[in-house]
Protein backbone atom coordinates (compact mmCIF):
# COMPACT_ATOMS: atom_id res chain seq x y z
CA UNK A 1 0.00 0.00 0.00
CA UNK A 2 1.09 3.50 -1.02
CA UNK A 3 1.27 6.12 1.23
CA UNK A 4 1.39 10.00 -0.14
CA UNK A 5 3.00 12.69 2.52
CA UNK A 6 1.95 16.04 1.56
CA UNK A 7 4.39 19.50 2.72
CA UNK A 8 7.38 21.10 1.16
CA UNK A 9 9.98 18.90 0.11
CA UNK A 10 13.58 20.31 0.31
CA UNK A 11 16.78 17.98 -0.64
CA UNK A 12 19.51 17.42 -2.82
CA UNK A 13 20.24 15.78 -6.07
CA UNK A 14 23.88 16.13 -6.21
CA UNK A 15 26.79 17.51 -4.61
CA UNK A 16 26.49 21.72 -4.61
CA UNK A 17 29.98 22.46 -3.95
CA UNK A 18 30.13 21.13 -7.52
CA UNK A 19 26.77 21.46 -9.06
CA UNK A 20 25.11 24.71 -8.50
CA UNK A 21 21.43 23.80 -9.01
CA UNK A 22 21.72 20.37 -6.66
CA UNK A 23 19.32 21.94 -4.41
CA UNK A 24 15.79 20.96 -5.33
CA UNK A 25 12.39 22.62 -3.47
CA UNK A 26 9.05 21.76 -3.99
CA UNK A 27 5.95 23.88 -2.37
CA UNK A 28 2.91 21.69 -2.13
CA UNK A 29 5.06 18.62 -2.94
CA UNK A 30 4.49 15.22 -2.49
CA UNK A 31 5.94 12.19 -1.28
CA UNK A 32 5.24 8.74 -1.77
CA UNK A 33 6.44 5.74 0.26
CA UNK A 34 5.31 2.25 -1.06
CA UNK A 35 4.26 -0.75 1.57
CA UNK A 36 7.94 -1.66 1.75
CA UNK A 37 9.43 2.13 3.37
CA UNK A 38 11.08 2.84 0.27
CA UNK A 39 10.35 5.95 -1.36
CA UNK A 40 7.95 5.00 -4.34
CA UNK A 41 7.94 9.02 -5.91
CA UNK A 42 8.11 12.85 -5.02
CA UNK A 43 7.18 15.91 -6.98
CA UNK A 44 4.08 18.17 -6.88
CA UNK A 45 1.37 17.10 -5.11
CA UNK A 46 -0.69 16.67 -8.07
CA UNK A 47 1.40 14.07 -9.54
CA UNK A 48 0.68 11.93 -6.58
CA UNK A 49 -0.70 8.56 -7.12
CA UNK A 50 -4.43 8.90 -6.31
CA UNK A 51 -4.85 5.40 -4.14
CA UNK A 52 -3.68 4.96 -0.73
CA UNK A 53 -3.61 6.97 2.53
CA UNK A 54 -3.01 10.99 2.25
CA UNK A 55 -1.37 12.64 5.17
CA UNK A 56 -1.36 16.31 4.78
CA UNK A 57 1.41 18.10 6.67
CA UNK A 58 0.54 21.78 5.44
CA UNK A 59 2.60 23.85 5.32
CA UNK A 60 5.74 21.81 6.81
CA UNK A 61 8.57 20.62 5.04
CA UNK A 62 9.84 17.21 4.37
CA UNK A 63 13.27 16.85 4.73
CA UNK A 64 15.71 13.91 4.17
CA UNK A 65 16.40 11.97 7.75
CA UNK A 66 19.35 14.01 9.60
CA UNK A 67 22.63 12.32 9.59
CA UNK A 68 24.70 12.52 13.11
CA UNK A 69 28.01 11.60 12.10
CA UNK A 70 29.91 11.96 15.41
CA UNK A 71 28.92 12.14 18.84
CA UNK A 72 29.37 9.97 22.19
CA UNK A 73 27.06 7.93 23.79
CA UNK A 74 28.34 8.05 27.77
CA UNK A 75 28.15 11.88 27.05
CA UNK A 76 24.92 12.37 26.81
CA UNK A 77 24.76 13.58 30.12
CA UNK A 78 28.25 15.38 30.41
CA UNK A 79 27.17 18.51 27.89
CA UNK A 80 27.50 22.31 28.59
CA UNK A 81 29.94 21.91 31.73
CA UNK A 82 32.31 24.69 32.07
CA UNK A 83 35.26 23.89 30.39
CA UNK A 84 39.22 24.97 30.10
CA UNK A 85 40.29 23.03 26.30
CA UNK A 86 39.93 19.04 25.18
CA UNK A 87 42.38 17.91 27.66
CA UNK A 88 41.73 19.03 30.40
CA UNK A 89 37.93 18.47 30.08
CA UNK A 90 38.55 14.98 28.97
CA UNK A 91 39.91 14.45 32.66
CA UNK A 92 37.90 16.57 34.19
CA UNK A 93 34.15 15.87 32.85
CA UNK A 94 34.11 13.16 30.04
CA UNK A 95 35.91 10.42 31.83
CA UNK A 96 34.29 10.10 35.11
CA UNK A 97 30.72 10.45 33.69
CA UNK A 98 31.75 7.10 31.41
CA UNK A 99 32.98 5.24 34.14
CA UNK A 100 29.71 5.04 35.52
CA UNK A 101 28.61 3.26 32.31
CA UNK A 102 29.87 -0.31 34.02
CA UNK A 103 26.61 -0.23 35.11
CA UNK A 104 24.76 -1.84 32.40
CA UNK A 105 21.64 -0.73 33.98
CA UNK A 106 22.67 2.62 34.11
CA UNK A 107 23.97 3.00 30.63
CA UNK A 108 20.79 0.65 29.32
CA UNK A 109 18.81 3.74 30.35
CA UNK A 110 20.92 6.58 28.93
CA UNK A 111 20.92 4.51 25.52
CA UNK A 112 16.88 4.69 25.42
CA UNK A 113 17.18 8.68 26.18
CA UNK A 114 19.73 9.49 23.74
CA UNK A 115 18.14 7.15 21.05
CA UNK A 116 14.93 8.39 21.22
CA UNK A 117 16.48 11.71 21.43
CA UNK A 118 17.92 11.57 18.38
CA UNK A 119 15.11 10.44 16.56
CA UNK A 120 12.89 13.50 17.74
CA UNK A 121 15.80 15.91 16.34
CA UNK A 122 15.31 14.17 13.11
CA UNK A 123 18.10 12.29 13.07
CA UNK A 124 17.59 8.61 11.80
CA UNK A 125 21.42 8.08 11.06
CA UNK A 126 24.26 8.20 13.64
CA UNK A 127 27.69 7.45 13.82
CA UNK A 128 28.31 6.99 17.68
CA UNK A 129 31.54 6.73 19.99
CA UNK A 130 30.17 3.83 22.27
CA UNK A 131 31.29 2.54 25.42
CA UNK A 132 34.22 1.40 26.57
CA UNK A 133 32.55 -1.26 28.25
CA UNK A 134 31.07 -4.27 25.96
CA UNK A 135 27.65 -4.49 27.69
CA UNK A 136 26.68 -0.82 27.40
CA UNK A 137 27.46 -0.18 24.12
CA UNK A 138 25.56 -3.35 23.55
CA UNK A 139 22.83 -1.61 25.13
CA UNK A 140 23.05 0.76 22.52
CA UNK A 141 22.90 -0.94 19.85
CA UNK A 142 20.14 -2.96 20.74
CA UNK A 143 18.48 0.73 21.47
CA UNK A 144 19.07 1.56 18.38
CA UNK A 145 17.53 -1.47 16.62
CA UNK A 146 14.24 -1.36 18.35
CA UNK A 147 13.15 2.41 17.59
CA UNK A 148 14.63 1.70 13.82
CA UNK A 149 17.75 4.30 14.00
CA UNK A 150 20.52 3.40 11.88
CA UNK A 151 23.74 3.12 13.84
CA UNK A 152 27.14 2.82 13.02
CA UNK A 153 28.90 2.12 16.85
CA UNK A 154 31.53 0.16 18.68
CA UNK A 155 33.10 0.08 21.93
CA UNK A 156 35.34 3.43 22.48
CA UNK A 157 39.07 2.09 22.75
CA UNK A 158 41.71 3.26 25.12
CA UNK A 159 44.72 1.07 26.56
CA UNK A 160 46.81 4.30 27.90
CA UNK A 161 46.71 7.69 29.13
CA UNK A 162 43.34 7.80 31.58
CA UNK A 163 41.87 6.21 34.68
CA UNK A 164 42.29 2.30 34.96
CA UNK A 165 38.81 1.57 34.54
CA UNK A 166 37.90 2.93 31.17
CA UNK A 167 41.02 1.28 29.77
CA UNK A 168 41.46 -2.37 27.84
CA UNK A 169 43.85 -4.45 25.95
CA UNK A 170 44.56 -5.35 22.86
CA UNK A 171 43.35 -8.64 22.70
CA UNK A 172 40.18 -7.75 25.15
CA UNK A 173 39.56 -5.00 21.91
CA UNK A 174 39.58 -7.97 19.40
CA UNK A 175 37.26 -9.97 21.52
CA UNK A 176 34.59 -7.05 21.90
CA UNK A 177 34.43 -6.25 18.53
CA UNK A 178 34.03 -9.80 17.40
CA UNK A 179 31.15 -10.55 19.91
CA UNK A 180 29.47 -6.91 18.68
CA UNK A 181 29.88 -7.89 15.27
CA UNK A 182 28.39 -11.36 15.22
CA UNK A 183 26.02 -9.91 17.38
CA UNK A 184 24.51 -7.13 14.92
CA UNK A 185 26.53 -7.52 12.04
CA UNK A 186 23.64 -9.37 10.49
CA UNK A 187 21.28 -6.36 10.84
CA UNK A 188 21.21 -4.18 7.84
CA UNK A 189 20.74 -1.02 9.77
CA UNK A 190 23.40 -1.49 12.17
CA UNK A 191 27.06 -1.69 11.78
CA UNK A 192 30.33 -1.96 13.19
CA UNK A 193 32.71 0.76 13.66
CA UNK A 194 36.41 0.50 15.34
CA UNK A 195 36.57 3.41 18.15
CA UNK A 196 39.92 4.14 19.00
CA UNK A 197 39.46 6.99 20.97
CA UNK A 198 42.19 9.14 19.88
CA UNK A 199 46.29 8.70 19.12
CA UNK A 200 47.12 9.54 22.82
CA UNK A 201 44.82 7.29 24.38
CA UNK A 202 45.75 3.99 22.05
CA UNK A 203 48.95 2.37 22.25
CA UNK A 204 51.26 1.14 18.86
CA UNK A 205 49.73 -2.30 19.68
CA UNK A 206 46.54 -1.38 20.13
CA UNK A 207 46.62 0.81 16.89
CA UNK A 208 47.97 -2.33 15.33
CA UNK A 209 45.22 -4.68 16.25
CA UNK A 210 42.44 -1.77 14.57
CA UNK A 211 44.62 -2.44 11.53
CA UNK A 212 44.25 -6.09 11.84
CA UNK A 213 41.14 -6.59 12.53
CA UNK A 214 39.73 -4.13 9.85
CA UNK A 215 41.77 -6.02 7.27
CA UNK A 216 39.78 -9.26 8.34
CA UNK A 217 36.48 -7.76 8.03
CA UNK A 218 36.95 -5.11 5.54
CA UNK A 219 33.21 -3.63 5.60
CA UNK A 220 34.18 -2.40 9.07
CA UNK A 221 34.19 1.45 9.68
CA UNK A 222 36.67 2.76 11.90
CA UNK A 223 36.25 6.32 13.61
CA UNK A 224 38.72 8.54 15.87
CA UNK A 225 39.42 11.71 16.16
CA UNK A 226 42.45 14.44 14.55
CA UNK A 227 43.61 17.61 14.59
CA UNK A 228 40.91 19.01 16.92
CA UNK A 229 43.62 21.19 19.34
CA UNK A 230 47.11 22.94 19.00
CA UNK A 231 47.79 21.37 22.44
CA UNK A 232 46.30 17.88 21.01
CA UNK A 233 48.86 18.05 18.04
CA UNK A 234 52.17 18.66 19.93
CA UNK A 235 51.32 16.02 22.84
CA UNK A 236 50.79 13.37 19.46
CA UNK A 237 54.03 14.62 17.90
CA UNK A 238 55.77 13.48 21.68
CA UNK A 239 54.18 10.65 21.79
CA UNK A 240 54.41 9.03 18.45
CA UNK A 241 57.96 11.18 17.52
CA UNK A 242 58.84 8.96 13.98
CA UNK A 243 55.18 9.95 12.75
CA UNK A 244 55.34 12.72 9.91
CA UNK A 245 52.30 14.23 11.44
CA UNK A 246 49.30 13.19 13.42
CA UNK A 247 47.30 11.09 10.10
CA UNK A 248 50.64 9.42 9.68
CA UNK A 249 49.91 8.04 13.33
CA UNK A 250 46.90 6.58 12.14
CA UNK A 251 48.85 5.12 8.49
CA UNK A 252 51.31 3.44 9.98
CA UNK A 253 48.80 0.93 11.29
CA UNK A 254 46.51 0.69 8.59
CA UNK A 255 43.94 2.84 9.54
CA UNK A 256 43.14 4.95 6.29
CA UNK A 257 40.59 4.30 3.95
CA UNK A 258 36.94 4.91 2.75
CA UNK A 259 35.53 4.14 5.73
CA UNK A 260 37.61 5.88 8.07
CA UNK A 261 35.69 8.86 9.78
CA UNK A 262 38.14 11.36 10.93
CA UNK A 263 36.42 13.83 13.41
CA UNK A 264 37.00 17.74 13.75
CA UNK A 265 40.66 18.20 11.45
CA UNK A 266 40.45 21.57 12.68
CA UNK A 267 44.45 22.20 11.75
CA UNK A 268 45.39 20.31 9.17
CA UNK A 269 49.08 20.33 7.37
CA UNK A 270 48.27 20.68 3.61
CA UNK A 271 50.39 16.86 3.35
CA UNK A 272 47.88 15.40 5.89
CA UNK A 273 45.13 17.09 3.46
CA UNK A 274 46.23 15.51 0.53
CA UNK A 275 46.80 12.09 1.57
CA UNK A 276 43.34 11.60 3.20
CA UNK A 277 42.06 12.64 -0.04
CA UNK A 278 44.29 9.84 -1.35
CA UNK A 279 43.53 7.13 0.92
CA UNK A 280 39.47 8.64 0.40
CA UNK A 281 39.29 9.30 4.38
CA UNK A 282 36.03 11.14 5.38
CA UNK A 283 36.37 14.02 8.44
CA UNK A 284 33.35 14.92 10.16
CA UNK A 285 33.02 18.57 11.36
CA UNK A 286 31.61 19.29 14.63
CA UNK A 287 30.66 23.06 15.05
CA UNK A 288 29.32 23.69 18.02
CA UNK A 289 31.86 21.63 20.22
CA UNK A 290 34.57 23.66 18.18
CA UNK A 291 33.57 26.26 19.24
CA UNK A 292 32.44 25.17 23.01
CA UNK A 293 35.60 23.78 23.89
CA UNK A 294 37.51 26.55 21.92
CA UNK A 295 39.29 24.44 19.20
CA UNK A 296 39.27 26.16 16.36
CA UNK A 297 37.64 27.26 13.13
CA UNK A 298 36.68 24.09 10.85
CA UNK A 299 38.91 25.03 7.12
CA UNK A 300 35.73 23.61 5.37
CA UNK A 301 37.23 25.24 1.86
CA UNK A 302 40.34 23.82 2.38
CA UNK A 303 38.87 20.59 2.68
CA UNK A 304 36.52 21.00 -0.60
CA UNK A 305 38.89 21.87 -2.44
CA UNK A 306 40.81 18.60 -1.89
CA UNK A 307 37.79 16.71 -2.65
CA UNK A 308 37.58 15.40 0.86
CA UNK A 309 34.00 13.73 1.93
CA UNK A 310 32.50 15.79 4.56
CA UNK A 311 29.89 15.05 7.40
CA UNK A 312 28.42 16.98 10.29
CA UNK A 313 28.64 15.60 14.09
CA UNK A 314 26.76 17.32 16.98
CA UNK A 315 29.69 15.84 19.05
CA UNK A 316 27.84 15.44 22.01
CA UNK A 317 28.83 16.09 25.18
CA UNK A 318 31.39 18.69 23.57
CA UNK A 319 28.81 19.78 21.73
CA UNK A 320 25.35 21.56 22.39
CA UNK A 321 22.41 20.44 20.02
CA UNK A 322 21.14 17.08 20.51
CA UNK A 323 20.16 17.81 16.57
CA UNK A 324 21.96 17.73 14.07
CA UNK A 325 20.17 20.32 12.39
CA UNK A 326 21.18 22.97 15.35
CA UNK A 327 24.48 22.38 14.33
CA UNK A 328 23.90 24.21 10.74
CA UNK A 329 23.50 27.47 11.92
CA UNK A 330 26.71 27.07 14.11
CA UNK A 331 28.82 25.72 10.89
CA UNK A 332 27.85 28.83 8.69
CA UNK A 333 29.07 30.89 11.53
CA UNK A 334 32.49 29.28 11.84
CA UNK A 335 32.52 29.86 7.80
CA UNK A 336 31.54 33.54 8.11
CA UNK A 337 34.44 34.24 10.67
CA UNK A 338 36.64 32.85 8.17
CA UNK A 339 34.97 35.28 5.70
CA UNK A 340 33.28 31.97 3.60
CA UNK A 341 29.35 32.13 3.01
CA UNK A 342 28.04 28.70 2.73
CA UNK A 343 24.45 28.45 1.09
CA UNK A 344 21.56 26.53 2.34
CA UNK A 345 22.07 24.10 -0.15
CA UNK A 346 25.64 23.26 1.14
CA UNK A 347 24.29 23.37 4.13
CA UNK A 348 21.79 21.00 3.58
CA UNK A 349 24.23 18.62 1.86
CA UNK A 350 26.57 18.02 4.95
CA UNK A 351 23.69 16.77 7.17
CA UNK A 352 22.21 14.60 4.32
CA UNK A 353 23.16 13.50 1.27
CA UNK A 354 26.63 14.26 1.89
CA UNK A 355 26.84 12.48 4.72
CA UNK A 356 25.47 9.63 3.65
CA UNK A 357 27.84 9.51 0.58
CA UNK A 358 30.42 9.72 3.22
CA UNK A 359 29.43 6.91 4.95
CA UNK A 360 29.20 4.89 1.95
CA UNK A 361 25.29 4.96 2.72
CA UNK A 362 24.20 7.15 -0.78
CA UNK A 363 22.34 4.31 -2.22
CA UNK A 364 20.04 3.77 0.84
CA UNK A 365 19.63 7.29 2.04
CA UNK A 366 20.23 11.09 1.87
CA UNK A 367 17.61 12.35 -0.44
CA UNK A 368 14.47 11.51 -1.75
CA UNK A 369 15.40 9.45 -4.85
CA UNK A 370 13.00 6.55 -6.16
CA UNK A 371 14.49 2.83 -4.03
CA UNK A 372 16.20 4.32 -1.39
CA UNK A 373 14.87 4.15 2.20
CA UNK A 374 11.92 6.58 2.98
CA UNK A 375 13.67 7.88 6.52
CA UNK A 376 12.95 11.80 6.62
CA UNK A 377 11.41 13.71 9.44
CA UNK A 378 8.62 16.80 9.36
CA UNK A 379 10.13 20.51 9.90
CA UNK A 380 6.91 22.16 11.10
CA UNK A 381 7.03 25.88 11.69
CA UNK A 382 3.97 26.38 12.22
CA UNK A 383 2.92 27.24 15.90
CA UNK A 384 5.83 29.59 15.76
CA UNK A 385 3.91 32.64 15.24
CA UNK A 386 7.41 34.74 14.64
CA UNK A 387 9.04 32.24 12.69
CA UNK A 388 6.22 31.47 10.50
CA UNK A 389 5.73 35.56 9.90
CA UNK A 390 9.64 35.74 9.60
CA UNK A 391 9.53 33.03 6.57
CA UNK A 392 6.14 34.35 5.04
CA UNK A 393 8.28 37.29 4.15
CA UNK A 394 11.75 35.05 2.71
CA UNK A 395 11.84 36.59 -1.34
CA UNK A 396 12.85 32.64 -2.48
CA UNK A 397 12.18 29.19 -0.82
CA UNK A 398 15.80 28.99 -0.84
CA UNK A 399 16.14 31.93 1.84
CA UNK A 400 13.03 30.08 3.94
CA UNK A 401 15.07 27.07 3.82
CA UNK A 402 18.03 29.08 5.27
CA UNK A 403 16.36 31.10 7.71
CA UNK A 404 14.74 27.49 9.42
CA UNK A 405 18.37 26.91 9.68
CA UNK A 406 19.27 29.32 11.77
CA UNK A 407 15.93 29.66 13.54
CA UNK A 408 14.38 26.24 13.53
CA UNK A 409 15.60 23.31 16.19
CA UNK A 410 14.51 20.01 17.41
CA UNK A 411 11.16 21.62 19.10
CA UNK A 412 10.28 22.44 15.46
CA UNK A 413 10.22 18.82 14.00
CA UNK A 414 7.05 17.23 14.29
CA UNK A 415 7.92 13.76 13.35
CA UNK A 416 10.41 11.33 12.09
CA UNK A 417 9.55 8.43 9.99
CA UNK A 418 12.25 5.54 9.35
CA UNK A 419 11.73 3.19 6.81
CA UNK A 420 7.88 4.76 5.70
CA UNK A 421 6.96 4.34 9.99
CA UNK A 422 6.35 7.01 11.92
CA UNK A 423 9.31 6.83 15.16
CA UNK A 424 8.80 9.92 16.65
CA UNK A 425 6.83 11.42 18.73
N1 LIG B 1 39.34 13.53 21.55
C1 LIG B 1 39.46 12.38 22.23
N2 LIG B 1 38.34 12.08 22.90
C2 LIG B 1 37.48 13.07 22.65
C3 LIG B 1 36.14 13.33 23.05
O1 LIG B 1 35.52 12.58 23.79
N3 LIG B 1 35.57 14.47 22.57
C4 LIG B 1 36.23 15.31 21.74
N4 LIG B 1 35.61 16.41 21.30
N5 LIG B 1 37.48 15.09 21.35
C5 LIG B 1 38.10 13.99 21.79
ZN1 LIG C 1 34.28 13.37 19.60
Amino acid sequence: MTTVYLGTLAHLRGNPFVRPNALEIIADGALWVDGDGRIAGYGRAGEAPETGERVDFGAAWLLPGLIDAHLHFPQYYAVAAANRGLLSWLRETVYPEEAAFRDAGYAAGVARALVARLLRGGVTCACVFGSQYLEATGALFEAAGQAGLRLIAGVTLMDRNGPDELLTTPERAWWANETLLERYGGDPRLHLALTPRFALSCSPQLLAMCGEFRRRHPQVYLQTHINETLEEIAAVQRAFPDAWNYLDVYERYGLLGPRTLLAHDIHPQSAELRRMAESECRVVHCPSSNLFLGSGLFPLRRHVEHGIPLALGSDIGAGLHLSVWEELSEAYKIQRLQGETPTAAQLLYLATLGAAEALELGGEIGNFLPGKAADFFVLDPGGDDYLDARLQRCPTLEARLFVLMQLAGSGHVRRTFVAGRPVSP
